[in-house]
């Protein structure tokens, strides 16, 4: 019966990305909701899944988004690949894979509703949370959002809790996976990565790209730290990465009252991670508060003006290449953010050079690329 079978707090963090979500500390209230069994998409699809816009959600899952995909995925030669050089004897039925691909092959059968499907990979229940108890009470009319998200519904609208559900998957991943398994390399972006997916819901108004910007890469440097300071993925290969984003969330300069993090040395011992996983929480919880619109285009001369930097003979290439590439990123949603008329057409066309050049990490070259972030920061103009 659902919602009676209370499913552990180790089983709903399996779902939602397992042993990569962050601490209990920082990810309770979201994952601390009353749970129920883990449910497959015909316990929607029935409502939501018709032709009308409002109720085309299933629709547009089913079709259009890669989370659908997800599990077929593992069944690629390319996938098999991977798992031969990880020596995975099947991605379809290990953890390592499936945590992400394939979650609900990591709950226990017990705690699965006959609904419940592995092949349905990042489903309903992934994003929208895993409780049985919302299900049943969501539909009545009398319910506010607010009355869903307190019977169990995982909240979505709002940037910060955002994050929290699509970090779980789009942010750590074991170094070996990438190094040795050619996984393609994450990089969690909360802006872009909400548009690039195939939308099923209205988006609210008051949705700010800039602001999405900057709470996903704050929630993101505060799971990387969590993750390095609690030993869950190797602190060694990753501290480059963990170091660029460190690097990107104090140019901003926005500290929403956390001197802590705006004056954090860039080396990654137990102290200062500590210190990166509770500061950047907190950034990224206010920033999703309050946001002025208005400060997106200093924000954006801001970020360009750090081209000399890429000159410094001080910071290695592989450090200035993991620097560039969540830059260019940023340069790009905060220009995006602009309204149309204040979008310079020079420097979008001169943001495409930046990408081109931030392309294979390898091959990075801070000067020319300092060079070209220098001409971008004119195209800006005053
Ligand atoms: C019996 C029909 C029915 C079923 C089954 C159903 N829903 Fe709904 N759902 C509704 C109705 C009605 C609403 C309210 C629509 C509105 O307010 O526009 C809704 C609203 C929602 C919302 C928006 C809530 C908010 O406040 O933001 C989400 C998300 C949602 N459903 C997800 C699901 C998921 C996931 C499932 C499957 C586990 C599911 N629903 C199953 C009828 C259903
Ligand atoms: C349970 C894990 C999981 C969660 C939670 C999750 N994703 Fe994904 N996502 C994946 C996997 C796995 C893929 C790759 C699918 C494939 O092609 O096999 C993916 C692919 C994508 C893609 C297409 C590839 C790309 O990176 O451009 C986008 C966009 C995306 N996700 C956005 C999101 C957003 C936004 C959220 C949060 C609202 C989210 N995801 C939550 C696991 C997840
Ligand atoms: C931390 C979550 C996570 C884990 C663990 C994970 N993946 Fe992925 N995988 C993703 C996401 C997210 C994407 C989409 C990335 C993108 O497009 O940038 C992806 C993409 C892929 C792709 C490329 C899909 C495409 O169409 O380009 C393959 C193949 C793949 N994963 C296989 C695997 C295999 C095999 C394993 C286990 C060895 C694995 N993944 C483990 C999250 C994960
Ligand atoms: C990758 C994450 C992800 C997956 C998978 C996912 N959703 Fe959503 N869904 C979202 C986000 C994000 C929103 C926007 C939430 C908001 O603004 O309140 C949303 C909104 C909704 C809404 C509200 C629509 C509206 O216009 O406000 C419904 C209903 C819904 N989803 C149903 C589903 C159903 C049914 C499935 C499975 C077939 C599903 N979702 C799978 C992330 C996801």
């Amino acid at each position: 019966m659902p919602g009676k079978n209370k499913l552990p707090r180790h089983a709903a963090r399996l779902l939602l990305g397992a042993f990569l979500a962050s601490a209990d500390s920082v990810f309770a209230q979201d994952v601390g909701a009353p749970a129920g069994l883990v449910f497959g998409t015909t316990a929607c699809s029935s409502c939501h899944g018709k032709a009308d816009e409002r109720s085309r959600q299933y629709i547009v899952w089913s079709q259009h988004d890669a989370h659908s995909r997800a599990y077929a995925t593992l069944t690629t030669a390319r996938a098999a690949r991977m798992a031969e050089a990880l020596k995975i004897a099947s991605p379809l039925a290990d953890a390592r894979c499936t945590s992400c691909h394939a979650p609900v092959q990591t709950v226990a059968p017990a705690l699965l509703a006959p609904t419940a499907r592995i092949v349905e990979g990042v489903a309903c229940a992934s994003c929208h949370g895993v409780t049985g108890d919302w299900l049943r009470s969501h539909t009545r009319p009398d319910f506010t959002h607010e009355d869903r998200v307190a019977s169990g519904m995982r909240e979505l609208r709002d940037p910060y809790h955002r994050a929290n559900a699509c970090v779980a998957c789009h942010q750590i991943t074991e170094p070996a996976l990438v190094a040795v398994g050619r996984h393609p390399a994450l990089l969690f972006e909360l802006d872009g990565q909400t548009r690039s997916a195939p939308r099923h819901w209205r988006e609210a108004a008051g949705y700010d790209g800039a602001q999405a910007w900057y709470v996903g890469q704050a929630v993101a440097l505060r799971e990387m730290s969590a993750a390095m300071q609690d030993g869950r993925i190797d602190a060694a290969p990753e501290t480059p990465r963990w170091q660029a984003l460190l690097w990107l969330v104090q140019r901003t300069g926005l500290d929403y009252d956390s001197p802590q993090l705006a004056g954090l040395p860039l080396t990654a011992t137990p102290s200062t991670l500590a210190t990166a996983t509770a500061f950047s929480d907190r950034v990224a919880q206010r920033a999703a508060k309050t946001w002025a619109p208005a400060q997106t285009k200093a924000l954006l001369a801001k970020l360009a003006a750090t081209h000399p930097e890429f000159s410094a003979a001080d910071v290695p290439q592989p450090a200035q290449a993991c620097r560039a590439d969540r830059l260019v990123l940023a340069l790009d949603r905060l220009l995006a953010a602009q309204p149309a008329a204040e979008r310079p057409a020079a420097a979008s066309a001169r943001l495409d050079e930046l990408f081109r050049l931030v392309q294979s990490q390898q091959d990075f070259v801070p000067v020319k690329f300092a060079r070209t972030l220098a001409a971008f920061a004119r195209d800006l103009g005053p």
